[in-house]
């Protein structure tokens, strides 16, 4: 568990000081939304889609509708800041895809686990990404408010992260719905998994982050210094 809380620890004190180098720099900015705009339209909404065609029961093909057109507006919101600072998203990088493939080989041993069939492994994926997300949306919203006055962005990612709370408890609540009273130690194994290949990338993919971040800063500086010589 210790070595739990230090990557913990580690992965979020990379990501805030990346976040706080990023304030001055429209690059960095556009780096750290881009790589937000990968998760919504990529790993979030896939493990959404794939559950939602995974035979859902009517009950839960709603509540993934609902949550899939959120991702779409989450998506259109960061497009959006982005077309403001100048930018356009990108492909995901090579580490999120590996991620993925990762996820989806962790979870394969329990393909017949549950009677409620594949779904379940597809939600408890979802319902990981939700969970990241919330942190993710939450600490960039902290550095913001500790450093700045007034960011357009506090606006849109306080309405995201309002959405991804709601999708992360639903995701969890049907989880439990879905598991019958003898598959809720499997699916605490499953969820254990899971979330263990996330910490494995964890502070791989921060130190990444904190790179790119740092890369496009030193450019807007060059810029700038070149500007004013
Ligand atoms: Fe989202
Ligand atoms: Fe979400």
């Amino acid at each position: 568990m210790l070595l739990v809380e230090l990557q913990r620890r580690a992965v979020d004190s990379i990501k805030r000081h990346a976040l706080t180098m990023s304030l001055a720099s429209p690059r960095a900015q556009a780096a750290i939304l881009t790589e937000y705009l990968w998760g919504e339209e990529g790993a979030e909404s896939s493990a959404l889609q794939q559950s939602a065609a995974a035979a859902a029961p009517p009950w839960l093909g709603k509540l993934l509708a609902r949550q899939l057109s959120d991702e779409q507006r989450h998506a259109s919101l960061l497009r959006g800041r982005l077309a403001e600072l100048g930018a356009e998203g990108g492909p995901p990088p090579a580490l999120a895809r590996a991620k993925l493939w990762w996820l989806e080989r962790a979870c394969s041993s329990y393909a017949g686990a549950f009677e409620a069939g594949p779904i379940v492994l597809l939600l408890a994926i979802a319902a990981q990404f939700e969970a990241t997300g919330v942190r993710v949306f939450h600490r960039h919203l902290a550095v913001l408010e500790a450093h700045t006055t007034k960011d357009p962005l506090a606006e849109i990612l306080g309405s995201i992260l309002a959405d991804e709370q709601r999708h992360a408890r639903s995701c969890a609540a049907a989880l439990e719905k879905l598991a019958l009273p003898h598959e809720r130690e499997a699916l605490a194994e499953l969820r254990e998994r899971i979330a263990s290949v996330d910490r494995a990338f964890g502070v791989t993919i921060a130190v990444g982050y904190w790179l790119l971040v740092a890369s496009r800063v030193l450019r807007d500086r060059a810029r700038g210094a070149q500007g004013v010589a």
